[in-house]
């Protein structure tokens, strides 16, 4: 399917604005890993909740070397890759794929080198300590008992380091964790729970609960969008039918429930939501969307999710969400949201919303 020029012409814009505001924070601010802006503004003392993000900024280093050929880029994102290699060990959070999937797998992509491949490995390995027999899910960084749908978008990394290594041990790890997350958080119609809770003594799976959602069970967007994403991805992996379907389902979900620009709100069923938006959930739908076109055997199905993939870019390339026209705006997109309940980066731009932009922006680009 070709890509009309006028979006062609808005995505290689896109790359401009988003080279100029990523030097600009860089420059500014040498070696911090912002997450979210406050009124457009990268540097504030909001909280974190979680440290998650830290491989965003290396991760759209990386993009924007892919993009230019640049040494300038490919040497700022070694070394904002380097900055996060310790997170390698890190045991506290469930998002090592996040961390290390956008900045040492594109690191290993581009070069080969095996030293760079093991960062990559043990960070997988990490992440399969999480795994609770009872109940056979990777637990999510708020509690023993909690399984997040976020971690679909990091159990990649395991499915990696099994296959790379040859490990029986790994892989039924990340196997287990996905058909959990499929049968307690995916529901039948395509929507998702953010959260999932079990008795740490039996396993026995308790209900779904929510964070960053409307209710317990309401259909929170970005998690939804981790889902269509992580679920596709992992079919990458195995090529087990039933994560392809997963995934779809999500998708069509997605879609059906979705205003014609194609940006949701944090949650599908807020009544009357007070923001519209919700672009990071966008940006990781299109990424996930042109992913899926490839990995479905159905033609028909790979132009309808590639098509409203574009949609969805035509909408945040435009002049209300990427902030090329907002004077003192200093990221790339616009109303994002990352914790609505707390109060933290509501309608604002978001770390992983702009790596996720950007990713999809350079697929349309590029192809993949
Ligand atoms: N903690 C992952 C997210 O906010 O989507």
């Amino acid at each position: 399917m070709t890509v009309d020029a006028r979006l062609l012409a808005r995505c290689e814009l896109t790359y401009e604005f988003a080279a100029q505001q990523l030097r600009r924070l860089i420059e500014t601010h040498p070696d911090r890993f912002p997450m979210y802006t406050v009124q457009g503004k990268w540097m504030h003392e909001g909280e974190a909740w979680t440290n998650w993000c830290e491989g965003f900024l290396g991760g759209q280093l990386w993009l924007l070397h892919e993009h230019t050929g640049n040494a300038y880029w490919r040497e700022r994102a070694e070394h904002y890759s380097r900055l996060i290699e310790h997170r390698k060990t890190d045991r506290t959070v469930h998002d090592l794929g996040f961390l290390f999937w956008s900045t040492w797998k594109r690191w290993y992509d581009l070069t080969g080198d095996p030293a760079i491949e093991q960062v990559v490995i043990d960070a997988g390995r990490t992440l399969s300590l999480r795994f609770k027999e009872r109940g056979r899910y990777l637990r999510s960084f708020v509690a023993d008992e909690s399984l997040f749908i976020d971690i679909m978008m990091n159990v990649g990394i395991i499915f990696y380091a099994a296959q790379r290594t040859n490990d029986p041990a790994l892989l039924r790890i990340a196997t287990e964790h996905c058909l959990t997350t499929r049968k307690r958080l995916v529901r039948g119609d395509g929507s998702t729970a953010h959260e999932g809770l079990f008795d740490l003594v039996t396993g026995e799976f308790i209900r779904q609960s929510t964070h960053q959602g409307w209710r317990d069970d309401s259909s929170w967007a970005r998690g939804l969008c981790w889902a269509l994403y992580g679920f596709g991805t992992v079919y990458g992996f195995t090529h087990d039918a039933r994560y392809l379907q997963t995934a779809e389902l999500c998708a069509n979900f997605y879609i059906e429930h979705t205003p014609a620009h194609g940006v949701p709100p944090n949650d599908w069923d807020e009544p009357d939501p007070a923001l519209p938006y919700e672009s990071s959930a966008a940006a990781i739908a299109a990424s996930g969307l042109l992913n899926l076109a490839r990995l479905t055997g159905d033609p028909a199905r790979s132009l309808h999710y590639r098509s409203y993939a574009l949609r969805i870019l035509e909408t945040l390339t435009g002049p209300e969400f990427l902030a090329i026209d907002t004077p003192g705006w200093e990221g790339i997109l616009k109303h994002g949201m990352y914790h609505q309940r707390k109060g933290l980066g509501v309608d604002e731009s978001v770390m992983w919303g702009e790596y996720f932009f950007l990713e999809a922006v350079g697929k349309v680009l590029h192809g993949g």
